[in-house]
């Protein structure tokens, strides 16, 4: 089936929201079929975050997702791709609808609580970064 990867980025570890983010992919009915909570090296995130190397926030962005433990995950469902990112809301948590996840928790634009691949390609590409025997 369909797979995306999703992070609880490390402000919402901190901030003790790893359960309410697992709590709302389940409520919502997708499968998560692996998690693991890890430390991620500047490596790692510099990969996964590759297509905005030449953003302004990059540096940022980087430092941020390296700041302290995160949990990853692979979710599994129809339309699992998309319905994630509907979960989590936009980017902007201040443009973020009031019932998804950034909406809910999140005011900002760096510290958004979660990441969704964005496209199904991308998913393959983050979750073997992630999960590479999955
Ligand atoms: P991710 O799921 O984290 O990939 O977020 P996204 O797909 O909703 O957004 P995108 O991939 O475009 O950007 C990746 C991350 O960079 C976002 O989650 C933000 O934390 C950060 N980011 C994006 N745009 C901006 C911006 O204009 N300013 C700042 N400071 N950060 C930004
Ligand atoms: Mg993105």
């Amino acid at each position: 089936s369909e797979r995306t990867l999703i992070l609880v980025k490390p402000d919402a570890v901190r901030r003790g929201l790893t359960g309410e983010v697992i709590r709302r992919i389940e409520a919502k009915g997708f499968a998560i079929t692996r998690l693991e909570q890890r430390h991620i090296s500047r490596d790692i995130a510099e990969q996964h975050y590759a297509e905005h190397a030449d953003k302004p926030f990059y540096a940022g962005l980087v430092d941020f997702i390296t700041s302290g433990p995160l949990v990853a995950m692979i979710v599994e469902g129809e339309g699992a791709v998309a319905g994630m990112r509907q979960l989590m809301g936009a980017t902007n948590p201040l443009e973020a609808a009031p019932g998804s996840i950034r909406g809910d928790y999140a005011t900002s634009i760096g510290e958004n609580l979660v990441h969704g691949s964005d496209s199904i390609d991308n998913g393959e590409r983050e979750i073997g970064l992630f999960f590479p025997d999955a």
